[in-house]
């Protein structure tokens, strides 16, 4: 198959890289970064959560940080909602500051939607229906992250039918489009490609996006098998950042420094400024006290002081 010529990234650092810090995060450095990644050109941000902050104490922030982005036009903000509390939360602000695009998130494995967001699958779907319908009705768009797609912390390996059956409970509830996460970074590129497969009788296309963790060093390889489905709307993380609270040893999502030295590699656009995006990426790092978690980054900045 041909791939794509063009790629749409999410850049979801703020969100995903962030919600796992230990140490304290300002809203202001949260927001310095929203602001040098649409800079850089990224179209789209996953800028916070209405979550519980007994849960996921970094995302407490979550309305200072939603008011304080200075929004640029044409770039979609959006926010991680579990439940209709963290709705209403999302939308308690002036209009201005609602998200453009809501995500409630599920997973592919029983035990991973109990540690996560404290349910079953079904029970799940069932918080999530009136979030989304509540969503759409207001005009907002809504999303689907699927965790554990291909692998599973506590059940290990996950059957592409479970992925399926997701895609479909989400699909049943009017969730416009949906994220195939490998949550713990597990996959291989075929084990992927079956997940989106599955994802694939469900959903356009268009509708897809891949969310990869580089626990394993597999998320570029799997971005590729992706590309080959023709999936171009991917997730992944500036310097690297983050990792998810309940997925215990899993690192952050692939660097987006990295995935766009890749698809610039292949003649695929991004729209994305790539020496913008890193400085986007050793800022955080310089607030974290760490280097950035990219090896393209690190190659040109090398270059750059050569
Ligand atoms: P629960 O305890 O089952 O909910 O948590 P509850 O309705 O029984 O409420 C318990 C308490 O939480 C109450 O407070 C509620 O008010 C409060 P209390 O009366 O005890 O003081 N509460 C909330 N507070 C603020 N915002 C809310 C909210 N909801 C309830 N929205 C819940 C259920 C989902 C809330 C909880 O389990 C939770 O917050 N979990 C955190 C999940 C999370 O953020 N995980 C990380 C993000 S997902 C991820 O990283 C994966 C992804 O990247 C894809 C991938 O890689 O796989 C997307
Ligand atoms: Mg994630």
């Amino acid at each position: 198959m041909k791939l794509p010529t063009q790629v749409r990234l999410v850049d979801v650092g703020p969100r995903d890289g962030l919600q796992n810090e230990k140490q304290p995060v300002s809203a202001e450095v949260k927001i310095g970064l929203v602001h040098r990644l649409q800079d850089a050109g990224l179209k789209e941000i996953e800028v916070t959560s209405f979550v519980s902050p007994k849960w996921v104490p970094q995302m407490a922030d979550n309305a200072e940080v939603m008011h304080g982005i200075g929004r640029k036009p044409g770039v979609l903000y959006s926010v991680l909602t579990p439940n209709m509390k963290g709705f209403e939360a999302a939308i308690a602000a002036p209009r201005e500051e609602w998200p453009d695009e809501i995500v409630v998130f599920g997973a592919a494995s029983e035990a991973f939607s109990q540690k996560n967001i404290n349910c079953s699958i079904a029970e799940s779907i069932e918080r999530f229906a009136p979030v989304v319908a509540a969503a759409l009705e207001k005009g907002i768009r809504v999303r689907g992250a699927m965790s554990c797609t291909v692998g599973c912390p506590y059940e290990g390996e996950i059957a592409p039918a479970k992925v399926g059956y997701l895609a479909q409970l989400m699909k049943g509830i009017g969730v416009q489009r949906v994220d195939v996460a490998d949550t713990i970074g597990v996959g291989t590129p075929r084990k992927v490609q079956a997940a989106m497969e599955a994802t694939l009788a469900h959903f356009g296309v268009d509708a897809i996006s891949g969310h990869f963790h580089d626990t394993y060093g597999q998320a570029l390889a799997n971005t590729l098998a992706a590309l080959e489905l023709g999936v171009w709307n991917f997730q992944s993380s500036s310097a690297g950042l983050g990792g998810c609270p309940y997925a215990k040893g899993a690192t952050g999502n692939v660097a987006t420094e990295d995935v766009v030295y890749m698809l610039h590699g292949m003649g695929i656009e991004t729209g994305i400024d790539l020496d913008r995006l890193i400085d986007a990426g050793v800022y955080i790092s310089e607030a974290l006290g760490r280097e950035p978690n990219s090896r393209a980054s690190k190659a040109i900045r090398t270059k750059r002081a050569g």
